[in-house]
């Protein structure tokens, strides 16, 4: 009886606990929102580059080597208010595939931005295999200002076809960019990466023992993780059949336009205690997730993998680029809404327990030119940045449409920061344990208090 009465007033303190702390998640974001809408930061109806000189640009555009419809803003990543960008060489005629944003220095009155090439124009070589060929994803390790970039290797096929022509094979290059130079390299062997149809695509860090040690990279033509440990210089790879195509969600309605997108494994997401991967297909509605500590393992063991990876609800439409933060929230590009979602992860995940519910999505911004939300970034500053360019649209035939805007950086102030960002993950999480702990605490007062009464 007494023990039963106790059980009775536990529960329902506890209940009452969760539903309180349940309900602070909601008022936090209630006072955090409603959010600003997004604003543009720049846009371009073809990509701009920094030229050193005018016949330089005369000579490029001559021989097609510039071909000013055929660059395509795909990658962002910001670092000390500098903002870097992939051109990937999706089409010929793209002079330089990793590029840091800057103003027009001939023209101050300019509103067009340009693309200065990243270390420098020796490095955007085509068909030098020293050089980078063909970058879409990239991630800078905040602490250290090292920025891990993603080369897939492998050049056009024409002006309007990605084919691995094995010119180059890919790797994995890191820059200082306090300092502007290469400081590491790494070169796929075939064994990885390389061998009939690939595609590198996005790139998160893991951290072991305080410093980056793991990349986890999608290969989305070939529907696998690459992981690459930097500490031991080996790279390994893990695929599942949840990293290619569903079939059910293999075409994507964009403006009432049925696309067929028959794409794995894209957008990857890390969480900030690096202890989960987070990834979905593009042909694929699913965002799944699985613990990294299957992925350290060399190899992976695959029972390991398939009996970890778990799958974590929908997401609101097909999507291409993620992004996570030190606030336990999902970012995600939704293709079919022309939208930034957010998914509050850490809402699904109460007592323990998954409890997917879409309420703990909400669509950040959403914008008819937001037409191929692509990646997705933070500034250090509590914003989010993203891409889109039109990509249905660009990877067509003609191309885009040189009189209209296509493509735009977007940002949006979410008070949130990335999942590297150490400087602001401890505080964050700390003070609401805090809050859990004290309520507890309090609960344990309370309940003497009633035995004591009782008896
Ligand atoms: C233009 O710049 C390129 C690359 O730096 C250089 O090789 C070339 O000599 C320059 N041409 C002129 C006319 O200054
Ligand atoms: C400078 O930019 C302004 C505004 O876009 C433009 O009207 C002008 O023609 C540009 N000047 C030169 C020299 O390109
Ligand atoms: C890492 O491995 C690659 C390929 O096996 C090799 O070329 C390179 O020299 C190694 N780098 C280091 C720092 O050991
Ligand atoms: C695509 O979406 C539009 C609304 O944006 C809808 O009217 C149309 O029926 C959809 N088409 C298909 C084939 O689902």
């Amino acid at each position: 009886m007494c023990a039963f009465i106790v059980r009775v007033i536990l529960v329902c303190l506890v209940t009452n606990s969760v539903k309180s702390h349940g309900h602070d998640l909601h008022n936090q974001v209630a006072t955090e929102g409603p959010y600003e809408s997004a604003a543009i930061v720049y846009k371009w109806k073809t990509m701009e580059y920094e030229w050193p000189n005018a016949s330089m640009k005369e000579q490029y555009v001559q021989n097609g080597k510039y071909i000013p419809k055929n660059s395509a803003i795909n990658g962002i990543k910001i670092y000390k208010g500098k903002v870097y960008a992939t051109i990937p060489r999706l089409k010929s005629g793209v002079p330089s595939t990793l590029n840091v944003i800057v103003e027009d220095a001939n023209n101050i009155t300019s509103e067009t931005h340009l693309l200065r090439p990243f270390p420098s124009w020796d490095m955007q070589k085509l068909g030098d295999c020293h050089a980078l060929q063909l970058v879409q994803g990239m991630e800078i390790d905040i602490e250290t200002g090292w920025m891990w970039v993603v080369d897939t290797g492998f050049v056009p096929h024409d002006s309007t076809m990605v084919r691995p022509l094995d010119a180059c094979a890919a790797k994995l290059v890191i820059f200082d960019l306090e300092r502007g130079l290469e400081v590491h390299r790494y070169v796929f062997p075939k064994t990885t990466v390389g061998s009939g149809l690939f595609y590198l695509n996005d790139i998160v860090l893991g951290y072991s023992s305080g410093s980056a040690r793991y990349a986890f990279i999608s290969d989305t033509l070939d529907y696998k993780l690459v992981i690459y440990d930097y500490l031991l210089n080996i790279s390994y790879t893990i695929g599942h059949q949840n990293m290619g195509v569903d079939p059910d969600f293999a075409s994507i309605n964009i403006s009432g336009q049925v696309l067929q997108v028959p794409t794995g494994i894209n957008g990857i997401a890390m969480s900030p205690d690096f202890k989960y991967l987070y990834y979905s297909s593009v042909a694929g509605i699913n965002l799944y997730r699985v613990s990294t500590s299957i992925l350290m393992q060399h190899p992976v063991i695959r029972e390991d993998f398939f009996d970890d990876v778990k799958s974590m609800g929908r997401k609101a439409s097909q999507g291409d680029g993620m992004a996570y933060g030190v606030s336990d929230c999902l970012y995600y590009s939704a293709l079919g809404k022309n939208a930034v979602y957010k998914w509050d992860i850490k809402m699904d995940q109460k007592d323990g327990k998954m409890d997917m519910s879409q309420d703990s999505q909400m669509q950040l911004a959403s914008d008819p030119r937001m037409d191929w939300v692509d990646t997705l970034a933070f500034d250090g500053e509590g914003y989010l940045w993203f891409t889109t360019n039109n990509m249905i649209k660009f990877i067509g035939d003609h191309g885009v449409e040189e009189d209209d805007y296509n493509f735009f950086v977007w940002k949006i102030y979410i008070n949130d920061y990335s999942y590297l960002d150490r400087k602001h993950y401890g505080p964050t999480l700390g003070s609401s344990s805090l809050i859990f702990s004290f309520k507890l605490r309090l609960l344990s007062v309370l309940l003497q208090v009633i035995l004591a009464f009782h008896w």
